[in-house]
């Protein structure tokens, strides 16, 4: 791993609410004119895995999964703050509201959706455009829900008086983004798509590019699954078999 990765990696665990991850900011040979298609194909570094075109949507897309993984964290913690408040070491709560903070809230929401979805669908035809103002409340009660994760783990352990409202809340914020990250897959997003056009779509995906190479002086999101995979495996969630669905009831 060299050294700008390791430095980010540290940055995204132990960054504080609001501190900005681009003290290893890429050089400028990172920005500039190349299309999306020509950065993508950029070839990888020696020992690194070779990186294959994202379009803006799917860009978009995957980040969600990445914070989808996060609200499966939050679930799993509400659940067992129930059974025993000290099976959840407030550590891991506290890393993975500021992953979310840091990639969710302070890049996906403010630098990409605020910025350059949402006024566009705003004015485009259809439905879609109805969502809009909902979505931008739920970013705020999001950062506020966000907050209070950041104060309340600060501590060694969660108060015993404070255990039932943490649960409440978090069940709230995973209910909340799990349905708002959907109805922006399947309406919003497409709805931007169908605005923008395939060029400016181009455009638009190396721009991003850009913006999450300043935002994070690196690929975030390889950066945040990195980090998201870690907090799992520290809580014992990093086996996707664990999740397999019992078998219902033989039919009669
Ligand atoms: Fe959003
Ligand atoms: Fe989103």
């Amino acid at each position: 791993m060299d050294e700008k990765r390791r430095r980010l990696l540290t940055g995204l665990s132990f960054a504080g609410v609001g501190v900005v991850l681009n003290a290893c900011r890429k050089t400028p040979s990172s920005t500039g004119s190349a299309t999306n298609d020509e950065k993508k194909s950029e070839g990888p570094a020696t020992g690194e895995a070779e990186s294959v075109e994202v379009t803006a949507t799917e860009d978009l897309m995957r980040e969600h999964g990445i914070l989808r993984r996060a609200l499966l964290v939050y679930q799993e913690s509400a659940t067992r703050l129930r059974q025993d408040p000290a099976s959840v070491p407030p550590d891991a709560l506290e890393k993975t509201a500021n992953l979310f903070r840091v990639f969710g809230e302070d890049y996906h929401e403010k630098k990409l959706e605020e910025v350059f979805i949402f006024p566009t669908v705003k004015k485009a035809p259809g439905a879609a455009p109805t969502y809009v103002d909902v979505l931008l409340a739920q970013h705020v009660r999001g950062r506020e829900i966000t907050e209070y994760l950041l104060s309340i783990s600060k501590a060694d352990r969660i108060p015993s008086n404070s255990v039932e409202t943490l649960a409440k809340t978090l069940e709230g914020f995973v209910r909340m983004y799990a349905h708002h990250a959907a109805i922006e897959d399947t309406i919003v997003f497409p709805a931007w798509k169908a605005a923008v056009g395939q060029s400016e779509l181009d455009d638009l995906g190396a721009k991003f590019e850009d913006i999450e190479h300043e935002q994070f002086g690196d690929d975030g999101f390889e950066v945040a699954l990195k980090r998201m995979e870690e907090i799992e495996t520290s809580l014992g969630l990093s086996n996707l078999e664990m999740f397999t669905a019992p078998a219902p009831p033989a039919a009669k």
